[in-house]
């Protein structure tokens, strides 16, 4: 069993000031002994100030996107290498409000999480099916192809370098959150779709997050899921109380 990953995606929220407190109250809150890796991914603005607050504990810091060129004419972007500079390991790719919102493809997903490893990021990339995808039935159709495009062609030694989270579409942001059994499923169908493209003590090495509506109420019965070996969390990630209750199960 890998072990777990717990990361925070912040979104776009928290300004300087906020981002440095909520990075100080984890900080304290998770002092000694964790269980769980623990990774904020702060806007890329506030990423300077987080570093700064977590400078020597064991909380890792990440973006939320990134640009596959690492320099150039390419108004607006911030590519790995910058990342690394300011001091993240770990950069979220593919998010669905990437999909959904700013045009990104499984072909782009699958440029910036090699750019992300290039630089020696830990890409957590994300998968996840839309609610009318779930209700036509094609849910496993949509996971598979999102998978394969991101990650077929990678080495064995690649895909140990990064970790998957499944974010069904629906659960995001909804209180709506799969049932254990859900995420369990469809965590067991991309374990299953990674060991065609390496092998399987290659897929059981690869850590396999859910995400969506992550609660410190429901976190537990997704964790006690064997395929469920972590969880990207979005808005219960803000507050260093809820936060430290999910990281601690
Ligand atoms: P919520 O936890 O707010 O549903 O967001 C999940 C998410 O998108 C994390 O990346």
């Amino acid at each position: 069993m890998p072990r777990p990953l717990i990361a925070g995606n912040w979104k776009l929220n928290m300004l300087r000031s906020g981002a440095t407190e909520l990075a100080t109250a984890l900080r304290k809150g998770l002092e000694g002994e964790s269980k769980a890796d623990v990774v904020v991914c702060p806007p890329f603005i506030a990423i300077p100030a987080v570093v700064e607050a977590l400078r020597g504990s064991a909380i890792g810091v990440g973006g939320q996107d990134l640009y596959w060129q690492d320099s150039g004419a390419f108004t607006g972007e911030v590519s790995a290498p910058m990342l690394a500079d300011a001091g993240c390991r770990w950069v979220i790719v593919g998010h669905s409000e990437r999909r959904q919102y700013f045009g990104e493809t499984d072909e782009t997903v699958a440029k910036k999480l090699r750019a992300a490893q290039k630089a020696g990021l830990t890409p957590i990339v994300c998968v996840g099916e839309r609610l009318e995808e779930r209700e036509k039935g094609v849910t496993k159709d949509v996971v598979g192809r999102q998978v394969d495009g991101a990650l077929g062609g990678l080495s064995k030694d690649e895909l140990k370098k990064l970790a998957v989270a499944y974010e069904p579409v629906w659960a995001i942001g909804t209180g709506k959150v799969a049932t254990p059994e859900q995420a369990q499923e469809v965590h067991a169908f991309i374990r299953w779709r990674l060991a065609g493209l390496s092998d399987e003590a290659t897929a059981r090495e690869v850590r396999l997050l859910y995400g969506g509506s992550v609660t410190p109420e429901n976190v537990r019965g997704l964790m006690e899921k064997p395929d469920v070996n972590g969880a990207l969390v979005g808005g219960a990630s803000l507050k260093a109380e809820s936060f430290l209750k999910i990281v601690r199960g």
